[in-house]
């Protein structure tokens, strides 16, 4: 895809993740606000969808595995304890003359240039003589210094130092923090996982590319406990366990590829750290992360609470702090990744094969236009679309009105008796629905019904009282 086409697409997406009610921009009545993203009727379900796919997988099978639901505010020396009170920052720039403001390695990486070879933010990121800003072109620049990227708030009446909260940047830190309670509670023995979902929040200096990079976001994060040394064997148990994991929600094999971290790129305490990437239409960027941590964690809250991170074994009589293996992923990136995946507009002749659409142009003649989002059924906002022929039969209507409360006992299910027939398919295909329903005259006298599954549009006459089973069987989950 060229570069034109892949923005023209993106914008589309965008467009359409608006009419339909997947996506809307935060405070949208009042102008927005940059980096905050709300989920339509639509939007909420397929998030709900990756989410209990994530848990499903992740805990619900599993028996070394327990959940957790941490607040968002935590004591603020949690924060000092992970390193993000004094770390968590990148590198800023601003333009004198627009006053637009960058991240520095994004701002040296769209000039073409490279940033020097030195740890200080100052020196590394200085702006050679001559640049011109991309924005307005001025040549003058403030130096780069650090931001943190947290947010911060006050806890109480009083607005002053000793109140001072941070919303959390990642659900991580409380699951470290639990350690001793989960441990205590759950009768787990290393090797054993505590995970949890939840919303995270980083001050992003240059949110973009859609809700990819925002600034209040959901994670799901798994952090899983191992003996020392047993790490490398574990790490790359879980990152062929997640990569595997992107197919059973729809990423096909080849859209998903892996980022291993050279040893100079590590983390000072991780001795190991592979990112999961998606081939957006933007560029292959990060899904999920997956590092072996080591001890760093629980060591640091060991040292600054004072209260114990050891684990006993008792199996060996031993005494260690457990390391860590933590597969980390984004819930709005998942969503964003599924929704560029599905999208695709096609030319519908009246026979023969359908063409993959041309971007911008309009369909040859003979040809319709249809855009589909081909959701795996698992993650499908709406998995059945249930239609009488017509509304004003009420005989159609009071059967199909049956049948879609009885298939809404299992699958979120949509009814619909506006329009052409024809017209409610395409309303479904653009919202992602796999299978459609549709009641018609034959079905008041042979109690069948037509079964339209999305992808090949093919049609097929179906007996109500198989139609369940019918549609578990095609849903594959
Ligand atoms: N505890 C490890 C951690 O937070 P991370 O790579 O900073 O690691 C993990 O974040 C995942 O969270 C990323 O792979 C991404 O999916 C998601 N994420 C991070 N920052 C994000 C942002 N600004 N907007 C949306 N998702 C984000």
């Amino acid at each position: 895809m060229s570069t034109e086409q892949s923005i023209l697409s993106m914008e589309h997406l965008a467009s359409l993740c608006k009419r339909r009610g997947f996506i809307f921009q935060s405070s949208e009545i009042y102008g927005g606000l940059n980096g905050f993203w709300d989920y339509g009727p639509l939007g909420c379900e397929l998030k709900r969808n990756v989410r209990e796919a994530w848990w499903q997988d992740m805990v619900g099978t599993r028996e070394d595995v327990v959940g957790l639901d941490c607040s968002i505010i935590m004591h603020p020396r949690i924060w000092e304890a992970s390193g993000h009170v004094g770390g968590f920052t990148d590198p800023m720039i601003d333009c004198r003359g627009c006053k637009k403001r960058f991240r520095a390695d994004q701002l040296f990486e769209e000039l073409g240039l490279t940033p020097n070879a030195c740890e200080k933010v100052e020196e590394k990121f200085k702006v050679p003589e001559g640049t011109k800003c991309p924005a307005c072109g001025s040549k003058e620049f403030t130096e780069p210094r650090a931001f943190n990227l947290m947010f911060k708030t006050f806890v109480g009446p009083l607005q002053d130092e000793s109140s001072v909260a941070y919303l959390r940047p990642e659900t991580a830190q409380g699951i470290f923090a639990q350690f001793g309670n989960v441990m205590a509670t759950s009768r787990q023995k290393v090797p054993f996982g505590i995970a949890q979902i939840g919303k995270a929040f980083r001050n992003e200096i240059n949110p973009r590319n859609y809700t990819f990079r925002s600034r209040e976001f959901e994670q799901m994060e798994l952090e899983f406990f191992v003996k020392p040394g047993s790490d490398q064997q574990w790490h790359e148990y879980w990152v062929a366990e997640r990569i595997k994991w992107y197919q059973t929600i729809g990423l096909p094999k080849e859209s998903i590829t892996q980022y291993v971290y050279p040893k100079g790129e590590l983390a000072h305490y991780a001795s190991a750290c592979v990112d999961i990437m998606y081939a957006f239409p933007f560029g292959v960027q990060e899904l999920e992360g997956i590092a072996a941590r080591g001890n760093f964690d629980l060591s640091r809250h060991q040292e600054f609470s004072g209260k114990s991170m050891e684990y006993f074994d008792q199996d060996t009589n031993e005494k260690f702090i457990p390391h860590v293996i933590e597969p980390s992923a984004g819930v709005d990136r998942i969503c964003l990744a599924l929704l560029c995946n599905a999208y695709h507009e096609e030319w519908i002749p009246k026979e023969g094969p359908v063409i993959e659409a041309e971007p911008g142009k309009q369909p040859p003649e003979g040809y319709e236009a249809r855009t589909v989002l081909r959701f795996a059924p698992r993650v499908a906002p709406i998995k059945v679309a249930v239609f009488p022929l017509l509304k004003n039969k009420p005989e159609l209507v009071e059967k199909a009105r049956g049948i879609f409360t009885g298939l809404r006992r299992h699958w979120a299910c949509f009814y619909d008796q506006t329009g052409a027939i024809g017209r409610r398919y395409r309303r479904q295909d653009e919202i992602g629905t796999p299978f459609c329903v549709t009641v018609d005259f034959d079905t008041l006298t042979d109690n069948t019904v037509t079964l339209r599954e999305r992808d090949s549009m093919k049609q097929v006459r179906i007996p109500v009282d198989k139609l369940e089973a019918e549609i578990f069987a095609r849903m594959g989950m």
